[in-house]
């Protein structure tokens, strides 16, 4: 299977690929960057003609001090502009080991290996890449293509359960925004790790995400911003729990519940929350926060939105299944008193 995307002047190829094959097209000159939990997975990776950085695995390490530890540590090793950075691991590895690819040299080759299924699905297609500062999440980073992006599903297999569940909340996110097919599939296949059709799944969000970033690379028209479906609400809750205890797709998949409910509120939707509250518990995600949250502080978090504009609350707001819209200007008191009831 494989997904064509052109992005700019650049252009790159999705293709189902073996890792075992990867690691065979790693050169000497070459880099691999991964994480402690991949590496303790599949060894082999160390067996690769190349060198290889392993950081260590979490969110942590999408930090300014693991970015320079990890330029240090490629210099130290010699590599050159001609060489390519083979970032293998989920979506931390594939936005840091980015970062580092697209300033070391000003710019070498980057090869995306993602191992999660987020990292699959989202984070692996769009360049995106860059670290988190104290300031907030993935403040310091660029729009970076790589120049292929190789993926093999059967590694989902050593993926822990909850970091898969975290995953289908984006796929979940696509037939939302995109696709109502997808969630009718979604509904009738309970899929797991072990579903032998994963791929098509894989495949059928990536086609999905090449269609919105080929259509707004860097975010200007407003169209990439459907993909932030959930994620108004959602980035407020994660913020509000420190980034701990609470996955991305945990909190989105909240957020999304949340943003049903808002949307109907605005008279914008008729979705019953039921519908869309069904198939999260079927895939084990959450559709209320699991523990104490300061609606008003949430509420201070989504003014600081990076989608708002100053007036109000800014949310990609789903109108019918399979069709979403920016929609900015939402009264703080409305969003305020809809959380409040459906979170009573
Ligand atoms: N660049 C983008 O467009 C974009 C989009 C969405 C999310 N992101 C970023 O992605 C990050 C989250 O990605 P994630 O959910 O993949 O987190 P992650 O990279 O931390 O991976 C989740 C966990 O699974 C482990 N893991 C990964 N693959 C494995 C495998 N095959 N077998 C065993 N363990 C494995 C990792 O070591 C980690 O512990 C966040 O930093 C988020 O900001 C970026
Ligand atoms: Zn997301």
């Amino acid at each position: 299977m494989q997904v064509e995307v052109k992005s700019g002047t650049d252009q790159y190829t999705v293709q189902q690929t073996r890792l075992q094959s990867v690691i065979e097209q790693v050169s000497s000159r070459d880099m691999i960057i991964t994480d402690t939990n991949v590496l303790a997975c599949y060894p082999a990776l160390s067996n690769s003609k190349g060198q290889i950085i392993s950081i260590p695995a979490g969110e942590e390490s999408k930090s300014f001090v693991q970015y320079e530890a990890v330029v240090e540590q490629i210099f130290q090793a010699g590599f050159l502009r001609n060489g390519t950075v083979f970032a293998i691991g989920g979506g931390v590895v594939g936005d840091l080991a980015g970062f580092v690819a697209a300033t070391v040299h000003r710019g070498v080759r980057l090869v995306q290996v993602p191992t999660s299924l987020l990292a699959m699905v989202d984070s692996s297609v769009g360049g995106k890449v860059g670290i988190d500062l104290s300031y907030g999440k993935n403040l310091l980073g660029s729009f970076y293509n790589p120049a292929s992006v190789y993926i093999d599903p059967t590694v989902l297999q050593t993926l822990p359960t909850e970091h898969f569940q975290n995953g289908m909340a984006e796929v979940i996110k696509y037939g939302w925004i995109l696709d109502v097919e997808l969630l009718e599939i979604l509904k009738k296949e309970n899929f797991s790790v072990n579903s032998h059709n994963l791929e098509e799944i894989v495949f059928r969000c990536v086609a999905l995400k090449r269609d919105v970033v080929e259509a707004d690379f860097t975010e200007k028209s407003g169209l990439r911003a459907i993909l932030n479906f959930g994620h108004t609400v959602g980035h407020a809750l994660e913020a509000q729990a420190e980034y701990k205890n609470l996955l991305h797709g945990q909190a989105i998949a909240v957020g999304m519940v949340a943003e049903v409910a808002i949307a109907n509120e605005l008279g914008l939707s008729q979705i019953r929350t039921q519908d869309v509250e069904s198939l999260f518990q079927q895939y084990q995600l959450p559709i209320r926060p699991t523990s104490y949250v300061n609606i008003d502080q949430l509420i201070s978090l989504m003014l600081g939105d990076k989608k708002s504009t100053g007036n109000g609350i800014a949310m990609s707001l789903v109108l019918e299944p399979g069709q979403c819209k920016l929609v900015d200007n939402i009264d703080p008191a409305l969003v305020r008193r809809v959380l409040a009831n459906i979170w009573s």
